[in-house]
This record gives C-alpha cells, structure tokens and sequence, in this order.
C-alpha cells in the first residue's frame, strides 16, 4: 500500500458544505433563532396580514408593524393600523411620508423626466428606498433585530428594498416569507380563517396585484400576463378611461420655477397638492394610461398596466420647457444621463453614489428651467399647445418668415453650407469613384 498523500482541498469542501453558514445565501439574511423582534411592513393586504401572524408563530418573535402613506388613494390608515394591532403587533405605526416622497423622490425624478423601458414613470422603484429606509428607522427606535417585508422572489421589490437595509443597516436582519414560505393563495386564504384574519374582497379568484402612491398605480397578474389579451375594463380604477372621458378638451397651465412645478392653471400650490391635482386633471381626462412590457432586474419580462395621470402632465410639461430653454448640445446630452439615473432607480441602486452625482448636473441644467407649459387635455390625449419662458433659447425675430431686421444674415447660409457638408461630400465621392 502506498501513503496517498489526502487531498487537502476535498476535505475542506467537505467541511464547508457542513457548514450551516456555508447555505446562507446572503449574510443579511435572518436565520431562526437571531429573530427577536421584528419589523413588518405592512399594508394590511392578505399577505402582510398573513405574515404578521406567521412571523409570531413561526420564529416566536415579537412584531412591530409600519405602514407607510406615499399617496395611495382611498386608503383608511385607521383600518390598517386597528388590523395590525387585532393581529397580535406590539406596536402599530403609520407615518404620513408624503411630503417626503414627493420632495426627495419625485422631484428628482421630474427633473431628470424619469422614464424607465419607455413608458414607466418609476413611482413603485421610488417609493421602496423611502418605505425601507423609515422601516430602518422605525426598526432602529423600536428595538427591533429583523426587518421584513411581503415582495416575492421575482421582481424588483425585494431588490430594492434588501438593498436599502442591507446599504443604510449593516446591523439589521432580513426576513421575506412570501419568498420563503412556499404557501399558495387558498393556503394563505385557509391560514388567514383559521387564524381570524379578515380577507377583504372575494377570495374565489386572485385580485389584480395592485402597486400605488402619489405618483401612480400598477396592476400585475390576471388577464394581464396573457400578452394578447387586451386591457379589460375593470382594470382602470384610477384613470376615467378614455372613451368616458369629457367631450369638450381642456387646456391647463402647468408653471416651473427652476425645475420645481409650483402652480397649475394659475393656481400656486405646494408640491403635494399640486401633484394630487395633475392626478385629478388627468384621472378625468382619461390620460397616462400605459400597456407596458417591462425588463425586470431578476431577468423576466412582465407586462404591467400602469395609470399615471399626474406624471403624464408633469413630465410632458417639464420635458418640453426644458428643451425650450437648453441649447442643442445640452438637449441631446441629458437624455443619456436621464436613462442612467432612471435606469440606477428602477435597479434599486438608490443610494449608489452615481445617482447624486447625476443629480448635480440634473440640478445645475434645471436653474433655467422656469417658465409656463399649456397642455391640452382630451380623450386620453396630452399635448403641449403653448410655452413661455424668460430662458427660452428662442427669438421671434430671427425664427420668423418675415425678415428679420440684419439679425441673421440669409446670405450667409451658402457658405455655411459648403463648410458643414465638406467632410460628408468628400466621403461620398470616395465611396462613388
Ligand atoms: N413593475 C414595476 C416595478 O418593478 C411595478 C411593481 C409593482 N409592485 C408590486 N409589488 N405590485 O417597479
């Protein structure tokens, strides 16, 4: 026999697949037994209701439940908070985040005429940073171990939230039961009967997976995953539809001060009010409606029905005021850095460094950004039909028809012409001997 030497490289291998923390596919994650007291997000849904229960059961831990307000329409927070609170939560919080949201989230995001894959104004990837980042410090002042929230394990939700936490709380845990739980709706449905836990709406068929705040609504799931299956109606809860919408048009004003909207139709108003009014404005005009496929950060593609009526006005209006008063050079320049910053938010890289150092020459671009855009409103239609701005790049008297006094000088055109063409001409005939 000889003395084979053993292979010392197979035997660590061996080792560490014994090793439990050799399975723990991200150092953030909660294993059982460090679950002491938790921090639900809570929307008071099926799933969060489900969850609030299961998380005291399952890991014997305490819960405290945060409801975060961004704009949803038509929901009670009492409601939300009494059901936290019958479901067993030590404490239930719910925080008017509004102002902050549209402040810190959405104005950047009109500045940079935020459009993620051509038709998504990004109000969902805006508002997760912002809910993950109070449930860090809800978690924080509550003495809580454990964040946990209520996204699957295919979209982007849970990118952008774990990222959040994981990048502003080293120190805090993770914990996703949907994702892990592996219980489907009618078990979910049978677990909420057995626990008491009131299941609002019918429970025969799935609801639409519904998404919203203050800057717009998505519906997932249903009829809406067949691609050839055209909108049904019952999906449009937010916006009239289009064919319902008023006969007659209507044309709004919307003004900007250095990039800021700060009034409509005349009307000064402060940044909440002036967003749930474009809403309002667009809800009845039937416009932002939008039948989107969408490239998800895990890969998939998924078709959303997105209805964002207040963001259909604004960014149409902030769009074409900025073009009025931005040179040709700086109009074709921002788009790209536009796309990079939407691109970072939809990714749920909110805190990557990059992003601000867009914003600096998003911010510096939007100082001239003041004036008035006119939009008409009609059938699910936007159009821009007037623009007025002190900064405007834009001079009557030399645009004109008419003559224009000296100021450009017609004459000179030819030999412009003869210069700029020099280099494509000379290309032409090389490719033409
Ligand atoms: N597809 C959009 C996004 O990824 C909307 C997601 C809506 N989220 C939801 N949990 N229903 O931002």
């Amino acid at each position: 026999m000889t003395d084979e030497p053993r292979d010392p490289k197979s035997h660590t291998e061996v080792h560490r697949v014994a090793d439990p923390e050799s399975t723990r596919v991200a150092t953030y994650l909660a294993q059982p037994g460090e679950v002491g007291r938790v921090l639900l997000l809570y929307s008071g849904g099926l799933d969060t209701s489900v969850m609030l229960k299961w998380i005291q059961d399952e890991y014997e831990a305490e819960v405290v439940a945060l409801t975060v307000n961004l704009g949803q329409p038509g929901e009670d927070y009492d409601v939300v908070r009494g059901k936290a609170m019958q479901l067993g939560a030590l404490e239930a919080h719910v925080v008017d985040a509004r102002e902050e949201f549209a402040r810190e989230y959405v104005l950047p995001a009109i500045k940079a005429n935020a459009d993620y894959g051509d038709g998504y104004p990004l109000f969902t990837a805006l508002g997760r940073p912002l809910i993950a980042k109070l449930a860090v410090e809800y978690a924080r002042r509550s003495g809580c171990d454990t964040i946990a929230h209520g996204c699957t394990g295919k979209g982007n939700d849970q990118v952008r939230i774990e990222g959040t936490v994981a990048t502003l709380a080293p120190e805090l845990k993770v914990i996703a039961p949907v994702r892990s739980w592996a219980m489907g709706r009618d078990e979910e449905i049978a677990y909420a009967r057995k626990h008491g836990i009131p299941v609002k709406g019918g429970t025969e068929t799935a609801p639409y997976s519904i998404d919203d705040n203050l800057w717009g609504r998505s519906s997932e799931g249903k009829w809406i995953e067949d691609l050839s299956h055209a909108p049904d109606d019952d999906v449009f809860q937010l916006v009239t539809r289009p064919e319902e919408a008023p006969d007659e048009a209507e044309v709004v004003e919307v003004e900007f001060e250095e990039g800021v909207p700060v009034a409509l139709g005349g009307q000064r108003m402060e940044l909440v009010p002036l967003l749930e009014a474009s809403a309002a404005l667009g809800i009845k005009h039937g416009v932002g409606i939008v039948d989107h496929i969408e490239d998800r950060i895990v890969g998939l593609k998924v078709r959303d029905i997105y209805e964002v009526p207040a963001a259909a006005i604004l960014l149409t209006a902030h769009r074409e005021l900025e073009r009025l008063v931005g040179t040709i050079h700086q109009n074709q320049f921002k788009p790209s850095l536009d796309q990079k910053w939407a691109y970072l938010v939809y990714a749920g890289l909110w805190w990557e460094p990059l992003r601000t150092d867009i914003e600096a020459y998003v911010s510096h671009v939007n100082e001239r950004v003041t004036g008035v855009i006119g939009l008409k409103l009609y059938k699910g239609s936007v159009r821009v039909v007037t623009r007025a701005s002190p900064n405007a790049v834009y001079d009557a008297q030399l645009a004109t028809f008419a003559e224009s006094g000296g100021l450009f000088s017609q004459q000179a055109s030819p030999g412009f012409i003869e210069l700029w063409s020099l280099q494509s001409r000379m290309a032409h005939r090389l490719r033409n001997r």
